[in-house]
């Protein structure tokens, strides 16, 4: 299908190329860009480039470039419209009704569903039939029968070679089909395709509308290989994408605020047992970050349950790199480990629900797990494993997408690594070796005054040199003046873009007073009539706020004050200067933080995260001069 161009360039607007490359490739700032190693080939040296301002990526390895849609496309297998449809969804953009080609494909897909729905239902009936019987008594050994059995639409695949395929065919299911839905083994030495199934145990894997969409089977006798078969990627099925259990979990998992993950079919099932239903499992592999995504979706701290042995913990690990860096304010992982070498479907038979409960209640958070691994590596007993310590754990905090959260993270990360040493608090007031768990992460120390703990009233407001700071000279800076002028001279913006004002955070007084008459003339539905506009700023005694504003636009923005400015030039100027404007804030937050430590303990880390943090808010501030240049380049 086609999609209208000004809807693509909404949704590559609205995501940073380099928040959609992040996630598959890790960036470094390099000037105006983000450079990293190419995703496309193995290499040594980072020869891939990503720039948000020009909204593409280029890998000179390669020869590939394109945008945040081509690389999708690239890196994930998907099709054009797939790509679109994703990244709107992620945007917040409405797409146009479908057209006929998807209504078409759309068919299909309700063809391949019902397909997979009939092979559900045969299976179910052979597990209740004659031909089920040893597989009813396999799993009322293990304790799933009944209405269990029922919930989770178990089944059984009886041992023929084309029991399924000659169901199907006597109900007009075309072979191709069968064979695209993965029900039958082909392959060139492979005459008559038979049955992917047989003789064994079904459990069905659902998609989150509760629709059949791939199954899993497993093998009864212990040495049975593979112990379990799966459908592979079909049209229906992306592993990476879903959850098991995942149409069932969401309810009771927005009920209690909860949700918990584990690796194995027998494992969510006896969750539900135990009393847990908002229970997902990985699906067989290490957890990926759109799985992630879903929990996140369903709890602010998914729990994630591993056994208890190396490989669990190896696993675990795994998810907490998986995690780290797509990790939020909020958003984040605990970590349940299994006593050694049990599964809960194990526990619960051993311990009975009492037993899940205890490993549940024992969960712990992702930054206690981190440390742990890091810590439990190799000894820390010494200044240079100390260092090395420090180092790593730099490193991995810095690739933390989230600049607030990585913040908080490094204060928590610094505070600990301060305890190791022999005179861990000494430095400090009250003095002594108290565990970095009772103290407060950050005091200023101010000379002679007590400490007191930063309160995040104090730590929004500007540090001193902050507020000597090019960006935030004289209340408002030239920034926040553009985007509040804009609207205060295009109100007709106001309707789209409220939501998004709102939020911004502004350090000016002028700036904030008039977001909100701005604010507020939009809810009324007001937005769109200028006269109305500057009679309500006079009435609320905010000209002179609003020539202040209009006077603190630098000259090359200028262009924005006439009424009869492009349109799309001018919108787009504005989306700019928001994306810079938040960059600039985070960064800013960083810088106080950056600050704080070094009044603390002036260490060359200290001095090297402030000269970063500043390296990187010039190029911000750079960005803002730069923005008109690259948009005539662009338009040429
Ligand atoms: P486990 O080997 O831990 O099995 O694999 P389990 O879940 O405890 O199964 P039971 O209790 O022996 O029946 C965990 C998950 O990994 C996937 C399956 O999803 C399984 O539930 N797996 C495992 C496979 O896909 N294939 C295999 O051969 C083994
Ligand atoms: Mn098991």
């Amino acid at each position: 299908m086609r999609y209208p161009p000004h809807l693509l360039e909404e949704i590559r607007s609205r995501l940073p190329a380099s928040e959609v490359v992040g996630r598959r490739v890790r960036l470094k700032k390099a000037g105006r860009e983000w450079r990293g190693l190419s995703p496309f080939n193995a290499e040594k040296s980072p020869s891939f480039y990503v720039n948000d301002q020009k909204q593409f990526y280029h890998c000179f390895s390669s020869g590939k470039h394109g945008d945040i849609f081509t690389f999708v496309m690239e890196t994930e297998g998907v099709s054009f419209p797939e790509a679109v449809e994703r990244l709107a969804s992620e945007a917040g953009v409405a797409l146009p009704a479908p057209s006929e080609a998807t209504r078409e494909s759309e068919t299909r897909r309700r063809g391949a569903l019902e397909v997979m729905e009939l092979a559900c239902t045969f299976f179910e009936e052979q597990l209740a039939g004659r031909a089920g019987a040893r597989a009813r008594d396999y799993l009322a050994g293990r304790g799933l029968d009944g209405e269990i059995r029922r919930t989770f639409r178990l089944g059984y695949a009886p041992p023929e070679r084309y029991a399924l395929r000659d169901h199907l065919a006597a109900r007009d299911v075309p072979a191709e089909m069968m064979v695209e839905l993965n029900l039958l083994t082909t392959g060139d030495d492979i005459k008559v395709p038979f049955d992917r199934f047989r003789d064994r145990v079904i459990f069905p894997i659902r998609d989150v509308r509760g629709k059949v969409v791939a199954f899993g089977g497993r093998g009864m006798s212990p040495d049975a290989k593979p112990k379990y078969l799966n459908s592979s990627e079909t049209p229906l099925f992306h592993k990476g994408r879903m959850l098991y259990n995942h149409h069932a979990a969401r309810k009771p998992a927005h009920e209690t605020g909860r949700v918990i993950a584990v690796e194995g079919y027998v494992d969510a099932i006896a969750m539900t047992l135990a009393g847990h239903p908002e229970v997902v499992a990985s699906l067989g592999t290490a957890l990926t970050e759109d799985q992630l995504g879903l929990l996140w979706r369903m709890a602010d701290e998914p729990i994630l349950c591993f056994d208890g042995d190396g490989a669990g913990r190896r696993a675990a690990y795994r998810a907490l790199d998986v995690a780290l860096p797509a990790l939020q304010p909020g958003k984040s992982l605990r970590f349940a480990l299994m006593p050694e070498g049990q599964d809960p479907d194990d526990l619960l038979r051993t311990g009975g629900p009492g037993a899940i409960d205890r490993v549940l209640d024992g969960a712990r958070p992702l930054v206690d797990v981190l440390w742990s691994r890091e810590t439990e590596m190799s000894p820390v007993d010494t200044p240079e494993r100390r260092a090395g310590l420090a180092q790593r754990l730099r490193e991995i905090v810095g690739g933390i997408r989230d600049e607030t959260l990585k913040r908080y993270y490094r204060d928590d990360i610094e505070a600990r690594l301060r305890s190791l040493s022999p005179n861990g608090g000494a430095r400090r007031e009250g003095g002594g070796e108290r565990p970095y768990r009772e103290r407060t992460p950050f005091v200023p120390r101010g000379r002679g005054a007590p400490p007191a703990p930063v309160s995040p009233r104090l730590t929004a407001r500007a540090s001193p040199l902050l507020a000597r700071s090019s960006l935030f000279s004289g209340g408002s800076s030239s920034r926040e003046a553009l985007i509040v002028a804009a609207l205060l001279v295009h109100p007709e913006l106001l309707a789209r873009e409220a939501e998004e004002l709102a939020e911004v955070e502004f350090e000016g007084a002028d700036a904030r007073a008039l977001r909100g008459a701005l604010l507020d003339l939009a809810a009324e539905g007001g937005a769109g009539d200028a006269t109305y506009l500057d009679a309500r700023l006079e009435r609320a005694g905010l000209a002179a706020a609003s020539g202040r504003i209009a006077g603190l636009v630098r000259p090359g923005d200028r262009w924005i004050l006439d009424p009869h400015a492009d349109p799309v030039r001018l919108e787009d100027a504005l989306r700019q200067a928001v994306i810079l404007h938040r960059k600039a804030g985070t960064l800013h937050s960083e810088l106080r933080a950056a600050e704080r430590a070094l009044a603390e303990e002036e260490t060359e880390a200290n001095f090297a995260w402030l000269r970063d943090v500043k390296t990187r808010l010039s190029v911000v501030a750079g960005a803002e001069g730069e923005a008109e240049t690259a948009d005539e380049t662009e338009s040429s």
